[in-house]
């Protein structure tokens, strides 16, 4: 009996395993080797020994005297110190690192810098045994490493691995422990998903080892930057960040996406919390919080955009974890903050920008078009969390100033014969941050405008995506993220879905410069691998993962109303997908949305937390505007879709809830 008692416990052990594990991209040990050989150099002999699939072999990689290489690749991007064990006695080992294959050199890494690259690192080799990097060594990201023999003799090394530092907090065996998971019919919407979620993981890292661009212009003797990381630019034991090779900073515009993002994936708050406490500690007397955490915090930069990031950032932290007492320990800081914002609206109604600082773009100044919408939206989450705080005052005061806000964008901006908003009264130029936002924080509520908007967008794309004017030659996936929500929130799902097929799958993942696990911080409408003023670009950026929270919102439907989903709406959208299924957990519990449609019968299957009320927003199948509904609670009701296209039922409790419509 005893036997297949322990074998009945590990299956239901397995079968609670998370999701869709196969797609996850975080390793299932910190100790990673290499998946492939990539390129090799001069005088090279059993490379492949060091391969993950050959570690046991016992055979070991030998590199000829003076120069002779071999590149490495891991097959995805991955962070942490390098190891190794050598039989020589003597010599010197470089090791240089690349995140795209576009940088692979024996001679340098990939900057972290600008335009200079990095230094290699070099072990002297002074006996057979194991050598580790250094801690300030530790290398943010990369997929290809490169070990190059710089001595006269030739070198043995007979095993090669990583230790792997991002997620720092949380256990060796359980970088996979993921609470969200995505699959649909469509195998590219599911790896740029993964991919998001993975790359969210790159950027949390350990505050101790924070900032590789301000510290430094030391070279060495070739010219190249040397390169370390010890700077601490947190309190805690993790923080989110905004890109695992560069900065290492905490960048509250990043922040925006990639919280909503750790909420559906890992529920990781602690890391993003981290991050606005070290923003939040900097705010200056006069309300204005700083551009970027230490040390830009200690600089002069102004950025009026940056500075209400923060404040959403905090306002995402209270929506998807309900503390309330987090809120409370922010709300005067928070407050003070929203205050410094308003002192900038001048007798139009609008903000007039004189912190000009903000992502790539350019041309910041007057009544910026992204600044106010991001205002209107920022002023919008104000007058909650006032109410939240028993400030009356402030709530009504903040409402009324975004009412001004509203009307006088569209007075002074909107230009109805092109369908997008201009960036301020000076110009035509049509930004792609402020339209986006124009969208996503509400101000825009006439539905024709919305669909205006979003095709004048669409109509844009390049080869390569959706551009960014504002920025000159630049496609930004941080500001294409938002595009999305827009395509989305105009219920024009299958040019989203289009759209991340086409930029994220086909070029951000596939592309051989990429690193088919993690998403670039930008790039040119060319597809060339270049971001003013860095042409070695951050190939694991947290802004650049929209898609992974947008999928699971809209395409799985699950949209949080309160604080951790005490009140929930689901609202599929449906595209042109077949069947999704959707989840991820929060304090309250468990929330899930599983659908399928054929076009005649589409049926849906829910969870959320017992406790919680919702709203759910059936779609009909394929094109049918009435249906027949069965299902929990329901005995076969006929229904017809409103004016909004969907079906509610409203009130819904907490719970399992199971439909299936049958249009007529
Ligand atoms: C390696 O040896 C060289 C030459 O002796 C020396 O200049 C260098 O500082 C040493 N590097 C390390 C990391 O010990
Ligand atoms: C390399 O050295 C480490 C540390 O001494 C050891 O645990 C490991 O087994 C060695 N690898 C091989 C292939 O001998
Ligand atoms: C994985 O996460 C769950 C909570 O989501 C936790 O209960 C469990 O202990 C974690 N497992 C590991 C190995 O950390
Ligand atoms: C590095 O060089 C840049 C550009 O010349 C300069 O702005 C910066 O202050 C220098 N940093 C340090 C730490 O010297
Ligand atoms: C960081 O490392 C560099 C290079 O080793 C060293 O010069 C510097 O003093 C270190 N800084 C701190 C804060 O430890
Ligand atoms: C760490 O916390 C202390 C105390 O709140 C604060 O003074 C300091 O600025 C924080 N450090 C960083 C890098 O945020
Ligand atoms: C107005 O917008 C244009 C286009 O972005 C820009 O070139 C210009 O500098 C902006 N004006 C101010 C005052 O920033
Ligand atoms: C914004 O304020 C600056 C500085 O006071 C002023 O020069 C500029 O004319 C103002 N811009 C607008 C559009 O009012
Ligand atoms: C999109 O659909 C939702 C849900 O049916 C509806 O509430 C909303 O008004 C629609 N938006 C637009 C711009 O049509
Ligand atoms: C990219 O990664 C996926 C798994 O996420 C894998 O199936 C595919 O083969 C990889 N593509 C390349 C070109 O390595
Ligand atoms: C859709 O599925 C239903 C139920 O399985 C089936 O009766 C119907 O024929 C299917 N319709 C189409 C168009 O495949
Ligand atoms: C719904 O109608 C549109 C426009 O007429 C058509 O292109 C589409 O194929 C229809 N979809 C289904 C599932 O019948």
């Amino acid at each position: 009996m005893l036997p297949s008692l322990s074998l009945l416990l590990f299956a239901v052990g397995a079968a609670a395993a998370v999701p869709y594990q196969e797609y996850i991209l975080a390793p299932s040990s910190r100790t990673i080797r290499p998946t492939a050989v990539y390129l090799r150099s001069g005088s090279v002999s059993s490379e492949a020994a060091l391969l993950d699939s050959g570690v046991s072999s016992g055979g070991r990689l030998t590199l000829g005297a003076f120069n002779s290489s071999v590149t490495y690749d891991f097959g995805k991007n991955i962070a942490g110190w390098v190891n190794f064990n050598t039989t020589s006695d003597g010599g010197s080992l470089g090791v240089t690192f690349s995140e795209s294959s576009l940088w692979v050199s024996s001679e340098a890494c990939d900057g972290t810098r600008g335009i200079i690259l990095d230094a290699p690192m070099v072990f002297n080799i002074t006996g057979a045994g194991h050598y580790a990097a250094p801690t300030i060594m530790e290398r943010g990201a990369f997929r290809y490493l490169t070990l190059v023999n710089r001595g006269l003799d030739s070198l043995s090394i007979d095993d090669l691995w990583v230790h792997f530092t991002a997620m720092p907090h949380w256990a060796d065996d359980s970088l996979q422990n993921y609470t969200g998971w995505f699959n649909s019919n469509d195998e590219k919407l599911n790896r740029v998903w993964y991919a998001g979620a993975y790359t969210l993981q790159m950027v949390t890292m350990d505050p101790t080892r924070g900032n590789a661009v301000f510290y430094s212009n030391a070279t060495n003797p070739d010219g190249f930057y040397l390169w370390w990381l010890n700077t601490t630019v947190a309190n805690g034991t993790s923080m989110l960040t905004d890109g695992a090779k560069r900065d290492r900073l905490a960048w509250s515009a990043d922040l925006s996406v990639s919280v909503p993002g750790v909420a559906v994936t890992t529920f990781d708050l602690v890391s993003a919390r981290n991050a606005f406490d070290d923003i939040f500690d900097f705010q200056s007397a006069d309300g204005m919080l700083p551009y970027g955490g230490f040390p830009v915090s200690l600089g002069n930069a102004a950025s009026f955009t940056y500075h209400v990031y923060a404040l959403i950032g905090v306002w995402n932290v209270y929506r998807w974890s309900g503390d309330q007492s987090y809120i409370d320990e922010k709300w005067v800081q928070w407050k003070a903050g929203m205050e410094w914002a308003v002192a900038q609206i001048d007798n139009t109604g609008l903000a007039n920008i004189t912190a000009t600082f903000d992502w790539l773009r350019f041309g910041m100044g007057g009544h910026n078009i992204e600044a106010n919408t991001l205002l209107f939206y920022t002023l919008s989450l104000g007058v909650a969390l006032a109410r939240n705080q028993n400030d009356s005052t402030a709530a009504d005061r903040w409402s009324q100033l975004a009412a001004g806000v509203q009307s006088a964008a569209i007075d002074l901006l909107w230009q109805p014969d092109v369908g997008l908003f201009k960036d301020n009264e000076t110009t035509t130029l049509a930004p792609q941050d402020g339209n986006t936002w124009a969208v996503k924080s509400g101000l825009v509520t006439n539905a024709s405008q919305v669909a205006q908007i979003s095709e004048a967008l669409q109509a844009r794309w390049g080869p390569y995506g959706a551009p960014a004017p504002e920025a000159a030659d630049a496609i930004s996936p941080f500001i294409s993220g938002f595009e999305l929500e827009t395509h989305f929130m105009a219920n024009r799902t299958t040019a989203a879905l289009t759209l991340i097929r086409n930029m994220w799958a086909d070029f951000m993942l596939d592309d051989p410069r990429m690193t088919n696990s993690t998403f670039i911080e930008g790039y040119s409408t060319t597809g060339e691998l270049h971001y003013a003023p860095y042409p070695s670009i951050s190939h694991a950026h947290g802004w650049s993962i929209g898609p992974t929270s947008s999928l699971t919102t809209y395409v799985g439907g699950i949209q949080l109303l309160s604080g951790a989903g005490a009140t929930w709406a689901i609202v599929p959208q449906v595209g042109d997908l077949t069947r999704v299924d959707a989840g991820f957990s929060t304090s309250l519990g468990g929330f899930s949305s599983k659908w399928s449609t054929n076009g005649t019968v589409f049926r849906l299957e829910i969870s959320t937390p017992e406790g919680t009320t919702g709203i759910v927003g059936l779609p009909l199948p394929g094109n049918h505007t009435s249906a027949t509904l069965t299902g929990t609670d329901l005995e076969g009701v006929t229904v017809t879709v409103d004016e909004s296209g969907r079906y509610w039922i409203e009130d819904s409790a907490g719970g399992d809830l199971e439909i299936t419509v049958v249009g007529l």
